[in-house]
């Protein structure tokens, strides 16, 4: 098992750092912690009641055994592993790769090691695809296509997958379908389960009571990780790490007890925008994975209690130092309404020396012979120190390094961090009813039957009114 950590900083909320106008005093920690004591007990007491069953994803032993069955058996003949989904279904999958896969991975062999290309499309743009179909031409035999959809009815998906079906058993034959395609679904029930056992696909499960955005330790982040040669015990390993930390009622030693309460605390006190911030690209699409849980989990009309609250933090992505140059001006000059979560770490895949610098540019000698890492920690560090400068609150995570061990660790804090912040606001993080007017809205636009109703209700605004185009 991994050593390496990852550490929640959260001194530059403080009071004692940005004054007591905008940072947080010992007095509303005090509060703060007990208030939040309780959401941890009542978290724990849901994950004894079953009701939280991706608490136990760590744990279970079933779904890395069928995942590494499957990375084992196709060795040899996937060059190409593609996954199609959306939403929960997709972006844990493309953070683990981002994280834990070398950038020029899909590039280079080498640093490929023998597994196969990453390929995640969680969209319906048909110039996009038609790129990628016409560059796989004459490599769809050593294709493997990972359709993960718990409900199947997705229409992003479902289309995705029905193009992907006809050219396999146009390109291939009629028995393409079943070596080709993997499904990740609801055990029992559902479009894709229905498909994929009529027609003989290799599938895995999308776990009961898991909803897309806490999944990516189930099978659905798991074999696409599993495949591209990540350590998925090490992930779980690293998850199981943090649930030992995050289950504590020791508010000051839970780190998700902490992030829960900060950002609570902020979103009540004027600043109802979360922004997350990494220092280092393999943690970028982690911002992403993010942002939809925060959204999903977070964002919601009603309490508990049935009380229209329309509460919700809205979760912005930038990315260091590269938003340093785009975004930083509004983030220091702008409305003081937001709260920056840096991630940072100490040690990155490999390392760079800087050049001298030519006799022309001696202003630029300062840089010459120092780290690259060094250069975008001091980044890090100068564009903190600035927003702390203009009373901006700052947290960071810090991960001692980048591994699946400590992403395994920050996936499941920001999960728990979800679940104990949704009690804070007393909301229910585990659905996400304003998808589904969105979704049946194109149902009814694509005209599919049972939705006609809809499809007139939307028609006064399918029509363009030409006065109001310029
Ligand atoms: O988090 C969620 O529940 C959603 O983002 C879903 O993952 C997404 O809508 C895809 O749904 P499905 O897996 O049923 O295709």
């Amino acid at each position: 098992m991994s050593n390496s950590q990852i550490h929640l900083y959260y001194k530059n909320v403080t009071a004692e750092v940005i004054g007591p106008e905008h940072g947080m005093t010992k007095e509303q920690f005090s509060t703060l912690a007990e208030q939040t004591i309780g959401a941890i007990t009542k978290v724990n007491d849901q994950r004894t009641a079953g009701k939280t069953p991706y608490r136990e994803l760590p744990y279970n032993e079933e779904y890395p055994i069928a995942v590494k069955q499957i990375a084992v058996d196709l060795k040899g003949r996937c060059e190409n592993f593609v996954v199609l989904g959306i939403g929960g279904s997709a972006l844990g999958n493309i953070a683990l790769r981002t994280a834990l896969n070398p950038y020029m991975y899909n590039i280079d062999a080498n640093q490929r090691k023998g597994s196969p290309r990453l390929f995640v499309f969680d969209n319906v743009d048909p110039a996009q695809l038609s790129s990628f179909l016409d560059w796989l031409g004459d490599k769809l035999d050593k294709t493997i296509f990972n359709v993960i959809s718990k409900s199947g009815r997705t229409a992003e998906t479902a289309s995705q997958f029905l193009i992907i079906r006809q050219m396999l058993t146009e390109k291939l034959g009629p028995n393409a379908q079943k070596d080709h395609i993997i499904a990740t679904t609801d055990a029992k029930e559902g479009t894709l389960r229905k498909i994929a056992d009529v027609a003989g696909y290799r599938t895995l499960v999308v776990p009961d009571g898991v909803g897309g955005r806490f999944s990516v330790l189930s099978p659905v982040g798991l074999l696409s990780a599993a495949v591209c040669g990540i350590n998925i015990d090490e992930l779980l390993a690293g998850a199981a790490q943090m649930d030992k930390r995050v289950k504590s009622t020791n508010f000051f030693k839970n780190p998700a007890a902490i992030n829960a309460a900060v950002n609570y605390h902020y979103y009540n006190h004027g600043k109802k925008i979360s922004v997350m911030m990494p220092y280092a690209y393999a943690l970028k699409d982690l911002a992403d994975w993010y942002r939809q849980l925060w959204a999903e989990s977070l964002g919601k009309t009603n309490s508990l209690t049935g009380t229209k609250v329309h509460i919700g933090p809205t979760p912005v992505k930038a990315l260091g130092t590269t938003d340093q140059h785009s975004q930083v001006q509004l983030y220091r000059e702008g409305p003081n309404d937001k709260l920056f979560t840096f991630l940072q770490t100490n040690e990155f895949a490999s390392d760079l020396e800087i050049g001298p610098a030519p006799k022309a540019a001696p202003e630029l000698d300062y840089l010459a012979g120092q780290n690259m890492s060094k250069l975008i920690n001091s980044e890090k560090l100068a564009t903190e120190y600035a927003l702390l400068h203009d009373k901006r609150p700052c947290l960071t995570v810090l991960f001692d390094s980048i591994n699946a061990n400590t992403i395994g660790q920050f996936i499941y804090l920001f999960e728990v961090t979800t679940s104990i912040i949704a009690l804070l606001f007393d909301i229910n993080a585990y659905d996400q009813p304003a998808v589904e007017l969105g979704k049946e809205a194109t149902f009814a636009l694509m005209r599919r039957p049972g939705f006609e109703q809809l499809a007139d209700q939307i028609k006064p605004f399918a029509e363009i009114d030409k006065d109001f185009l310029i």
